[in-house]
């Protein structure tokens, strides 16, 4: 899957085109979302991360599915839903420091791997989601 991609990034390629775009792009972000989740679910590494979420995953899954596909240029499914997404303050009720942003990226990138995505778009698409993630902290560390 996700090979040959020559325009990873570039100003006329949104990430939804690159994931399949119509054909695909929604079905491979649920792939990457279910994945994503399955890790935070299973790996010790991230346990205090999955403390933080529901015992029950499901409306987790489903609103990242949403606002993912959205964030990649594909249809607003998560703003058609829910309006305008705050992220960031919809993050404050939960601590988020360096520890909860690099586990949140642990479990995206080993994703990202084991769905092979090419390696170009994991790396672009890693890098725009890690800026995400790191101005969801909102624990002031030394
Ligand atoms: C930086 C580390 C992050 C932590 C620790 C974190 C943690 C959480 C937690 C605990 C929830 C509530 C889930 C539940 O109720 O079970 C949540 C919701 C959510 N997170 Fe994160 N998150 C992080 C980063 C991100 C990033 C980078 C994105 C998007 C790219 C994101 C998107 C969302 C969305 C869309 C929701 C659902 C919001 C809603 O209630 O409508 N999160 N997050």
């Amino acid at each position: 899957m996700l090979d040959n991609i020559q325009e990873v990034g570039s100003s006329q390629t949104t990430f939804f085109e690159l994931l399949g775009g119509q054909a695909s792009g929604v079905e491979n972000i649920r792939l990457l979302v279910e994945t994503f989740y399955d890790i935070m679910d299973s790996d010790p590494k991230v346990a205090a991360l999955r403390a933080m979420h529901q015992a029950d995953l499901t409306e987790a899954r489903e609103k990242l599915f949403m606002f993912l596909t959205g964030w990649t240029g594909g249809p607003q499914l998560y703003i058609e839903r829910y309006g305008h997404p705050m992220l960031r303050a919809r993050h404050l009720p939960f601590s988020i420091g360096d520890a909860e942003r690099d586990q949140w990226m642990f479990c995206m990138i080993n994703a990202m791997h084991r769905l092979k995505f090419e390696e170009s778009l994991m790396i672009k698409l890693a890098q725009q989601l890690y800026g995400v993630a790191d101005f969801m902290r909102n624990r002031q560390e030394n």
